[in-house]
Order: C-alpha cells, then structure tokens, then sequence
C-alpha cells in the first residue's frame, strides 16, 4: 500500500475521514452508495427500470415511483453490507431532493430523512443536477472555476461551476434535451429504448453526409441550443424514405442516425465553443467537463476533445457508470456540502422543478 494510501487508511479508522451515504431516486434508476471523504467509493447498488419502461418507449412517472418504492430499502441494505458499515459510522444522508418526477423523488427523500432522523445524522438536500456537476471533482480533482456542459435526457445546459452552489447558466435549450432527441430519433427509427446508444450503435454502419439535417440556431447570438426542428426533419426524412422504400431498411437507419449525429455534433462544436469563449473572458476557467448521459456518446466526446484542445483546456468526462445517474454523484455533493458546514433541516421538501441557479453559494 501506497503511504498515502496508509495515511488515508489510519485517518478513516480514527474517524478523521467522513462518510456519506447517498440517495438517489429522480428519474429511472434506484441507487444508494456510500463516499468517504478522499473520494473512495465505499459501495454503491443500483437498479434501473429500463425493462420496466421499454414497452412505453420512455419513462412514466407513476411505474417509475412504484419501482423505486419497491428496490430502495434492499440496495440501502445492499450497500451498507457492501461497505461493511453501521449507520453509526456514517457522517450524514444526502438524498436527492430534486429536479425529477416528484413520485420517486420523494420515496428517496423519506429514506434519507427517516435514517437521518432515526440516527440523529445530519441531513443533506441534494440538488440533482448538482450531483451530475460535481462529479468531476471526484474523478479528476477539477478546481473551481469550471465549463460544465450537462448533457442529459432531462437536461441540456451550459454552466459554469464557480464552486458548490454556485452557478452561471450561460445558456440551456429552448425547447428538448439532446438526450431526449437521441431518444425519440431513435424511436422513430424503431430502435430499443434507451434509444441514445441504440442511436450511436446504428450510426456507426451509416453514411453522415446520407441527409442534409438542419443545424437549429448554428451561428446565432447567444448559448442555447434547440432541437426540436432537428428532431422534425428526421420524422420527415423517415417519412419520405418509407413511402419511397416501402420500409425503414437498415441502410436508411444507419444513415438518418449517422446524418442526425453529424448535426448535433456540428451544433455542439458551434454552441459549445461560443459559450467557451463567453465563460473564458469572464473566468479562469480550468476545464470543459462533460456531464449526464450524452457524455457517454463516442462521437461526442471526440467532437468536445477537439473543441477543448483549440481553447487550451482539459475536457474531463467522468466515466460512463458515473455520467449516468447514480448515488456516487449524491454522496460526494453531499461531501462537498457536509465539508463546507452545511446541514439541511428535515423539514425540506422534495421538489420537480428546481433549476441550479436558485442554489445559494457555499462558502
Ligand atoms: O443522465 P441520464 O442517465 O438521465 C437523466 O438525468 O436524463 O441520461 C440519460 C440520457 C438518455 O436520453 C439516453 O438516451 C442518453 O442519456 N444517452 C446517450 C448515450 N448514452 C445515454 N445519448 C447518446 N449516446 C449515447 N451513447
Ligand atoms: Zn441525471
């Protein structure tokens, strides 16, 4: 074992180095983990709904609160065993208490509150999209100010992250997420729901220059993005393609997905470097950190390497596992929050909406 390793070792046994245990419950996955204070994962437990979903082609709220009600006490009790830990030995509970569909957000929020009350722990009201944000300082130790492009199926929003609770929205869509698009591009394409990776799958086989996809607000002032004109060109195209071929082939599949990326890839390089340049005249800005599911697409994340090497930044994009939701993201918010002093009263209530921006920067 490393020294430092040793170090961090005799530091968690004499109760130097905090705990967090980690709730997460807004969208279509379960999780529970548990993050000690040098960012080691101690266990996590996740279950997804996708199966659950897949007949409907996208997530409905009431099955999606029904499931988490139904997986969340057996991964809590998963990861404690995981860990080989007593809710004695943990510092505090962060759950997630919001953006996302408020059913299963509160089934999180009621665990979290009641081991938090039960135990006489210290409760942590865990922003979502914050989780998603900080992740980064877990995996890479990224310093404050950073570019941050959340990218995922809820969520489409270019940030800078000026330290825990504090943010600028530079720019967001005016209209669906890019997670969202790849997901109903793809169900028109009738590709397997999640469709994004069925989406990066197929196109790999396709021709990008196949159709000429219309770039939404390429060249325009400003930072945000819109998508749904895209997503409507595709629908055309698919239409027109069927009547003349007398069905979707897998040519035609191949090629609609690999002309749709081309479109969201030139609309990145566009957006996202505009508001580079925004956030770079304002701030020392230290990375471009991809964050939600998107940062998993290949293509993209070649697309952003390119963009972050002509502005001199490091890109940083955590791991696949992480830029999903998971409860790794909650528990080390939760850290960063619990290192900063800060305790939530129980009293907090589970919210659907609550946009980064409202937060209150911790000192
Ligand atoms: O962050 P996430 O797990 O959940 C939300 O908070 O929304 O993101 C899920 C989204 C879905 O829209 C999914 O299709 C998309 O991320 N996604 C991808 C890829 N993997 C996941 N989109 C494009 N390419 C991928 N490889
Ligand atoms: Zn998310």
């Amino acid at each position: 074992m490393a020294l430092a390793d040793c170090r961090r070792e005799r530091e968690c046994k004499k109760g130097i180095m905090r705990i967090v245990l980690g709730i997460e419950s807004s969208c279509d996955e379960t999780a529970v983990a548990l993050v000690r204070e040098d960012g080691t994962v101690l266990a996590q437990a996740l279950a997804t709904q996708q199966a659950e979903h897949a007949p409907f082609g996208g997530v409905v709220p009431e099955i999606a609160a029904r499931a988490h009600l139904a997986q969340i006490d057996r991964l809590y009790m998963q990861a404690m065993r995981e860990a080989g830990l007593t809710l004695d030995q943990i510092d505090a509970i962060a759950a997630t208490t919001g953006p996302g569909l408020i059913g299963g957000v509160i089934v999180g929020v009621m665990l979290g509150k009641a081991l938090a009350a039960a135990a006489g722990k210290t409760f942590l009201s865990i922003n979502h999209l914050e989780g998603h944000a900080l992740t980064v300082r877990l995996t890479h130790q990224v310093q404050f100010p950073y570019f941050l492009l959340l990218i995922s199926g809820g969520h489409c929003q270019q940030l800078v992250v000026r330290g825990v609770g504090d943010y600028v929205r530079l720019g967001g869509t005016k209209d669906d997420a890019l997670g969202e698009a790849f997901d109903k591009c793809a169900k028109m394409l009738g590709l397997p729901y999640p469709g994004g990776p069925a989406l990066e799958r197929a196109a790999r086989g396709g021709n990008a220059s196949a159709y000429a996809f219309p770039r939404p607000l390429k060249g325009t002032e400003g930072c945000d993005f819109s998508f749904s004109g895209l997503k409507t060109a595709v629908r055309l195209t698919i239409e027109k393609e069927v009547a003349r071929a007398g069905k979707l082939t897998p040519e035609i599949i191949a090629d609609v997905a690999a002309s749709f990326e081309a479109a969201v890839l030139d609309v990145l390089a566009d957006r996202v470097g505009r508001a580079l340049t925004v956030a770079q005249k304002e701030y020392p800005i230290t990375a471009l950190a991809v964050a939600g599911g998107v940062a998993a697409n290949q293509a993209i994340g070649a697309g952003l390497r390119t963009l972050a090497q002509a502005h001199a930044l490091p890109l940083v994009v955590a791991p696949p596992a992480l830029c999903t939701d998971n409860a790794v993201m909650i528990a080390w918010a939760g850290m960063e929050r619990l290192r900063a002093g800060v305790a939530d009263d129980l009293s907090v209530a589970p919210r659907a909406r609550w946009p980064l921006t409202e937060l209150t920067p911790v000192i």
